[in-house]
């Protein structure tokens, strides 16, 4: 059994994809064992993504990160990390397969509906950032 932490991006929620997304989830397979809505300030987001701090499209990143709501959610399944990354798609949406999250409801490589942890160690921080033990069923 794995965790990971999944995120419904600005670009999604504002365009009222949460429902969608969250039903290509469960119908994964995968459980929703935490969920809340936020919307987070910059300093947030430049916390949660501080390992692409150097990268040269850090502060778009954390502009769009930061212009709306956000779902956050906890998966958890046999291999969740790997599985949420594959129904998301590649990170390019314009690239993405029609039938993955990003391929259909994002719109470029910055805008890309959702976000998916990629490791066991990036999952248990991205988990932590968002959610305390208590609130995870
Ligand atoms: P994520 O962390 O959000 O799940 O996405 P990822 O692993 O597929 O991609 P990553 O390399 O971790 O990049 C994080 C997010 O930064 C934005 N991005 N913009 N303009 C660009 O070239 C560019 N490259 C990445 C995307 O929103 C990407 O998901
Ligand atoms: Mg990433």
């Amino acid at each position: 059994m794995q965790r990971t932490l999944a995120l419904i991006k600005p670009d999604a929620y504002a365009a009222g994809h949460q429902g969608a997304i969250i039903a290509k989830i469960q119908e994964s397979g995968l459980k929703v064992i935490g969920l809340k809505v936020l919307h987070l300030n910059r300093a947030q987001v430049e916390g949660f993504y501080h390992v692409h701090a150097a990268r040269p499209f850090f502060g778009d990143l954390c502009k769009f990160m930061s212009e709306g709501k956000i779902v956050a959610m906890v998966l958890e399944g046999d291999d969740a990390i790997a599985r949420w990354r594959a129904l998301m798609g590649p990170t390019d949406a314009t690239k993405a397969p029609k039938d993955t999250m990003r391929g259909l409801f994002g719109t470029s490589i910055e805008r890309n509906a959702t976000h998916g942890s990629d490791a066991v160690d990036t999952a248990a921080f991205e988990v932590g950032y968002f959610f305390a033990g208590l609130e995870l069923a």
